[in-house]
């Protein structure tokens, strides 16, 4: 199976290349190549098309975002382009040319005001551009494919893995530069470790090579609930029981009022992971647990 995978340099994207199946003939992209990477800008949507022209992948994995929430929202333009033109440039070079695309998505893309967790067919609603763009890739999936089985959304949240940028590995070197911590408190989600997530993306690509019938939308994270203050609070206990600190910063709950973002985040964005964890027969691991993985996989 030929597989395109783009922001291969990114968090997920590693995970996924360290956790990629046998069988996989891949051709991994980043923005500007090197390391064995294919150059491809994502905002680029003629490229995008070419490189399917060119490779006919069978499966396009679009693991690569403009992921900066707050900087989105003084860059819609860039933002649109990368989450919104590449995932329909890669759609419509699949209508045409053959092959499937698993497009990556995010919780971002719901208001989080239901106050409970959002299944796969709910009406987007999102608060930023960051969520809008990602709605906007979303939209083009299922516009250009549709109805065919050649496209399949998969949500996640709150992605933390052991390399790159995330809130996880912020709060440990946070942790270790401070005696105390503000964290907001009131916004709930779930964490989802890089390692489970990228399982559960070939678990995607497998069993649908194998035959099986997806439903055109996935979500998949960690399993439980949390806030930025409970994840932020246990990163410092699991560090500290893992020996990667010598002592914890005092985290304090604050509200999202106490500490203004340029991006308007959803409070409640849970998604309900139920379904799709039943289609991909994957079981959930409780996110406190899968962070402990994350933290106890930080390269030395
Ligand atoms: N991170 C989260 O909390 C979160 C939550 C929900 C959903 N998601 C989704 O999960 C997926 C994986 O995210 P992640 O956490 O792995 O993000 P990440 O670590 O930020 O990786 C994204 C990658 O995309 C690349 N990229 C950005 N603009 C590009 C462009 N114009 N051309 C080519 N590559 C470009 C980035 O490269 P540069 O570093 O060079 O910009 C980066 O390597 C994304 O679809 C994201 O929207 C993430």
């Amino acid at each position: 199976m030929k597989l395109l995978l783009t922001g291969a340099a990114g968090q997920l994207g590693r995970a996924l290349i360290d956790k990629m199946p046998p069988g996989v003939e891949l051709l991994a992209s980043s923005r500007l190549g090197g390391d064995g990477l294919v150059a491809l800008d994502l905002a680029d949507a003629k490229a995008c098309q070419q490189v399917v022209v060119e490779h006919r992948p069978d499966w396009v994995l679009n693991a690569g975002a403009y992921t900066a929430v707050d900087k989105a929202e003084a860059e819609p333009g860039l933002a649109h382009a990368v989450n919104g033109g590449a995932p329909r440039a890669f759609a419509e070079a699949i209508q045409t040319h053959g092959g499937r695309l698993l497009q990556l998505s995010t919780d971002f893309v719901f208001n989080g005001k239901q106050g409970s967790p959002y299944r796969v067919d709910q009406s987007r609603d999102p608060l930023g551009v960051y969520g809008a763009s990602k709605a906007s890739g979303e939209e083009a999936v299922e516009e250009v494919l549709g109805g065919s089985g050649q496209g399949v959304v998969l949500r996640t949240s709150w992605v933390m893995g052991p390399v790159g940028k995330n809130f996880a590995l912020t709060m440990l070197r946070l942790h270790r530069e401070r005696e105390h911590l503000g964290v907001v408190a009131d916004q709930v989600g779930c964490p989802s470790s890089t390692l489970n997530l990228a399982t559960a993306c070939w678990m995607v690509i497998t069993s649908s090579h194998e035959g099986m019938e997806l439903p055109p939308v996935l979500h998949w994270c960690d399993g439980g609930a949390a806030s930025w203050y409970d994840v932020s609070v246990a990163v410092g206990e699991l560090a500290l029981d893992l020996g990667l600190l010598e002592r914890a910063a005092t985290v304090n709950p604050i509200s999202t009022a106490d500490y203004p973002t340029p991006a308007t985040r959803p409070c409640y964005s849970l998604l309900d992971c139920q379904a799709s964890r039943q289609v991909l027969q994957l079981e959930a691991q409780q996110w406190r647990s899968a962070l402990r993985d994350v933290l106890k996989s930080i390269p030395n």
